[in-house]
C-alpha cells in the first residue's frame, strides 16, 4: 500500500505535535503533477510549491521574473498530485511587498486556485507587516529567513547570512519578528549551524532549515536539486540523492540513437490488424480508381 493510504492529512496542530516530539520534517519543492506524485508517494510531510520553479522549471535566470499566474498554474498542478503533505504557496516577488491589501489579495488568490493552504513570504522590508496582516486575514503564514532569493541583490548576493554579530543579531530579530505576527514556522537558508542552533533555541515554532545544520525541526530541499535534475553548480548544502537528470538525458539520446538507427520501434511497440481487415483494406487500396495519381482529391458532395 502506498504511504498515501495510511497517511492522514499533515496539518498545522499535527506539525506542532512533531516539533514537540522531536519528530523531523520533511519538505520538498513539488513544481507539477509528477514531482507532487513522488512527494505524495514518498510520504514527506510539507510540499513547497516554490518561487526556484523561476529557475528549476520555467529556466529564468533567478526567482524575481516569476508572475503569480505562473505560480497559479504550477500551484494547480501540484495539488492535483499531493494530497497528504500540507502544502505551500510560495508568494512571488511583487505580490506582497507594496500593501496589506496586495499581500492579502494574492494570498488568498494562493489558496483559493490553487488549493494550497498555507504561503509563504520571504523576510525582508516590508515582510513582517504583510505577513501580520496575511494571518489576520485568516491564512496561516510560514516566513523565510537568511539568504532570501528575491532580495539577493540586496543581500549582496547568494551568499551565507549571518556571519557576523551584527548579522546574526538581524537575523535572530526577523524571526523573533515573524514569530510574534503569527508565523506558524520559518525557514532558514543558508546560515552558519551554530547561529541558527542559538536561534532556534530563541523560538516557539518550527523552523525548516536548507542550509542551516541540523538544528532545525525540519529540513528542505529543492526537488531538482536532491534528484541531480539541476545542471551546473550547486549549492554546498545540496545532497543529490539520485542522479535523475544523467538518467533522462542517456534516456533520450538513446531514443534519438534509436530512431536514427531504425532500431525504434520494434515489433513490441506497433499495433498489429487482423490479417482478414488488412487484405481487404489491400484490395481496395489496388483498385484502378485509387492507383492513379489524382485518386485522393477530394470532391464535395452534390
Ligand atoms: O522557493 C523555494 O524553493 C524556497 C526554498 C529554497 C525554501 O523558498
Amino acid at each position: 500500500m502506498s504511504a498515501e493510504g495510511e497517511r492522514r492529512p499533515v496539518t498545522l496542530p499535527r506539525l506542532a505535535e512533531m516539533k514537540a516530539a522531536g519528530e523531523p520534517m520533511v519538505m520538498v519543492t513539488a513544481y507539477d503533477y509528477p514531482s507532487a506524485r513522488v512527494a505524495e508517494e514518498a510520504g514527506v510531510d510539507i510540499v513547497l510549491v516554490g518561487d526556484t520553479a523561476a529557475m528549476v522549471v520555467l529556466g529564468y535566470p533567478g526567482t524575481e521574473p516569476v508572475s503569480m499566474d505562473e505560480m497559479v498554474m504550477l500551484g494547480r498542478a501540484v495539488r492535483r498530485g499531493a494530497k497528504t503533505p500540507l502544502m505551500v504557496g510560495d508568494m512571488p516577488m511583487g505580490s506582497y511587498e507594496a500593501s496589506n491589501e496586495l499581500a492579502i489579495h494574492n494570498a488568498q488568490r494562493l489558496v483559493k486556485e490553487t488549493g494550497c493552504q498555507v504561503v509563504k513570504l520571504e523576510a525582508g522590508g516590508t515582510s513582517v507587516e504583510r505577513a501580520r496582516a496575511i494571518v489576520r486575514s485568516g491564512i496561516p503564514v510560514m516566513g523565510h529567513v537568511g539568504l532570501t532569493p528575491q532580495t539577493a541583490t540586496a543581500l549582496g548576493g547568494y551568499k551565507t547570512q549571518g556571519k557576523t554579530a551584527e548579522g546574526a543579531i538581524r537575523l535572530c530579530e526577523e524571526a523573533l519578528a515573524l514569530q510574534s505576527v503569527g508565523c506558524f514556522a520559518i525557514v532558514f537558508e543558508a546560515i552558519p549551524a551554530a547561529i541558527t542552533e542559538a536561534i532556534v533555541e530563541r523560538l516557539e515554532v518550527p523552523t525548516i532549515g536548507i542550509g542551516a545544520g541540523p538544528a532545525t525541526a525540519g529540513q528542505v530541499l529543492v526537488y531538482h536539486d536532491l534528484l541531480g535534475i539541476t545542471t551546473g553548480r550547486v549549492p554546498k548544502f545540496v545532497k543529490r540523492y539520485a542522479e535523475v537528470g544523467e538518467a533522462m538525458r542517456a534516456g533520450v539520446a538513446q531514443f534519438a540513437a534509436e530512431v536514427r538507427s531504425g532500431h525504434f520501434p520494434e515489433p513490441d511497440q506497433v499495433y498489429g490488424v487482423e490479417p482478414a481487415e488488412l487484405s481487404e483494406f489491400r484490395r481496395y487500396l489496388d483498385q484502378e480508381s485509387l492507383s492513379s495519381p489524382g485518386a485522393w482529391d477530394w470532391e464535395p458532395l452534390s
